[in-house]
């Protein structure tokens, strides 16, 4: 409340979002519930409609609360365009960056925004991106396009650096990242941020502020490929990777690698090969960046090949077997039902390849039963239908229920010879007693996998 009578006498207290995902819409609720006057613009009418009904049209914790919590206060408003008698001095640009079909970052939707802003822009406004974007767009695509208006405004890119699942948190304690076109506008966005958080960067331009989002995202591909090239080598070497990352970091900060697992998301599938095709404009081919990439994109062939190799030996396995894939979403911690880059899709895809007249089914604690079947899966509800009568049992990503399941219980129920296959080395295979006839195998653990007894 207190910061409310605050931000009454600032200058740049209305603003405009403009794109309602996950960055917009969870933008727009912080900023609301801080006392600004948002109003969020979103092409999509469906969305706009569930939205004008306090209804969050994505799982984030927390989000749905204060959203009704903001439309209550008047302070988020939403529209399918800007209104024609909008009063604010601010626009932040959310919206999408995806890859097109030929590997290239899309600016479409980039340049449509812009125009639409340019459009309504009046003298003295500020304009803030905050998509992620290929290395130089702000300066060479947005920057015309707003010069079209005619009239002098500030111009900075704030990348957003949240992780999804803990948005809200977060866009009130992460430092922000603020680059300034002009000194002016990196001053002026600046103050902004502060009624967030109560750690501003300014950077010397945008191009700083859009190379930090870059390196953010796709070092963290790097460090997870990192552990999934240990994951190689130690099925390699018959050791175990849970081990050697555990054992090796323990009480010794400078080993500080993740654990092993499929690498996905709407962002990390993306943002090392936007990196790269900004670099290789300026004749840099970021070598580490893209052997990081490629090695995350042939992980679900590879296993899925072992896969193939390993179970066509076991004594009885059928010619159709059940499977199913649990943990749909791009990860498990913190929890989301978002399935944008899941690594789901390539691991389903090259199984299907793998056994062509296999029968699927899917669990997700998060995802919704209906978005599962329409990923191709016949969806089940709990752990128990998950592993009944299954031949193989795939864990996907890291959701905590997996790792405190009683999967030797749980075992019990699957058909025999079954294998539970492990990305995520929620158990250690040496620890488990399961029945006979099932085994349990874990990414990068190969070596020490209790295979089905009775196995050829
Ligand atoms: N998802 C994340 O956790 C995350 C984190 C950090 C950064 N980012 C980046 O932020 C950007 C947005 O990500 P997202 O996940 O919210 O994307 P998204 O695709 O979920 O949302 C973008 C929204 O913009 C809308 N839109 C498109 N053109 C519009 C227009 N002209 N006017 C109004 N609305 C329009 C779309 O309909 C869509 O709802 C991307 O560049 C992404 O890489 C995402």
């Amino acid at each position: 409340m207190e910061l409310m009578k605050h931000i009454d006498d600032y200058a740049d207290q209305r603003v405009c979002i403009l794109g309602l995902g996950y960055v917009g819409l969870t933008l727009a609720v912080a900023m609301a519930d801080v006392g600004f006057e948002v109003v969020g613009v979103e092409i999509r009418e469906t969305v706009v409609d569930l939205l004008s009904q306090g209804k969050a049209h994505f799982h984030e914790p927390g989000l749905e609360e204060k959203l009704q919590q903001v439309i209550a206060t008047g302070n988020l408003t939403f529209a399918k365009e800007v209104p024609d008698d909008w009063a604010g001095k601010v626009y932040i640009i959310t919206v999408g960056t995806p890859l097109a079909s030929n590997g290239l970052s899309r600016i479409d939707m980039i340049e449509n925004v812009s125009r639409q802003v340019a459009s309504k822009m009046k003298e003295g406004d500020l304009v803030i991106m905050r998509s992620t974007v290929k290395l130089g767009v702000t300066r060479k695509i947005v920057t015309p396009i707003l010069d079209s208006a005619g009239c002098k405004y500030h111009l900075a890119f704030c990348p957003e650096r949240t992780l999804e699942g803990k948005a809200l948190t977060e866009l009130r304690s992460l430092p922000q990242i603020v680059g300034g076109a002009t000194y002016g506008a990196g001053v002026r966005a600046s103050q902004l941020f502060q009624f967030l958080t109560p750690t501003v960067v300014r950077v010397s331009d945008v191009e700083t502020a859009e190379m930090i989002k870059l390196i953010d995202n796709s070092q963290r591909d790097v460090a997870f490929a990192y552990a999934n090239e240990v994951a190689r080598s130690c099925d390699a070497l018959g050791i175990s990777a849970a081990e050697v990352i555990r054992a090796g970091k323990l009480g010794y900060s400078r080993t500080n690698l993740p654990m092993p697992g499929p690498v996905g998301g709407p962002c990390l599938e993306k943002d090392p090969h936007i990196l790269a095709e900004g670099l290789r404009e300026l004749g840099i081919t970021p070598a580490i960046t893209l052997a990081a990439r490629t090695l995350n994109e042939n992980q679900p062939n590879e296993i899925v090949d072992y896969l193939q190799q390993i179970t066509s030996d076991f004594t009885g396995f059928p010619d159709s077997p059940n499977i199913t894939l649990m943990g749909i979403a791009f990860k498990g911690q913190p929890s989301t039902d978002d399935l944008r880059g899941t690594m789901a899709r390539p691991i389903l895809s090259a199984l299907r390849n793998a056994f062509p007249t296999a029968n699927f089914k899917g669990f997700d604690a998060v995802v919704a039963e209906n978005e599962i079947k329409d990923f191709g899966l016949m969806p089940v509800a709990t752990l128990e239908d998950a592993f009944k009568e299954s031949d193989i049992v795939l864990i996907l990503n890291n959701h905590p229920i997996f790792a405190s399941m009683p999967v030797s219980v749980l075992a019990n129920l699957m058909n025999a010879p079954g294998l539970i296959y492990d990305f995520w080395n929620c158990f250690d295979a040496l620890d488990l007693h399961l029945p006979s006839g099932r085994g349990y195998m874990a990414l990068g653990s190969h070596g020490r996998a209790k295979l089905p007894t009775g196995v050829s």
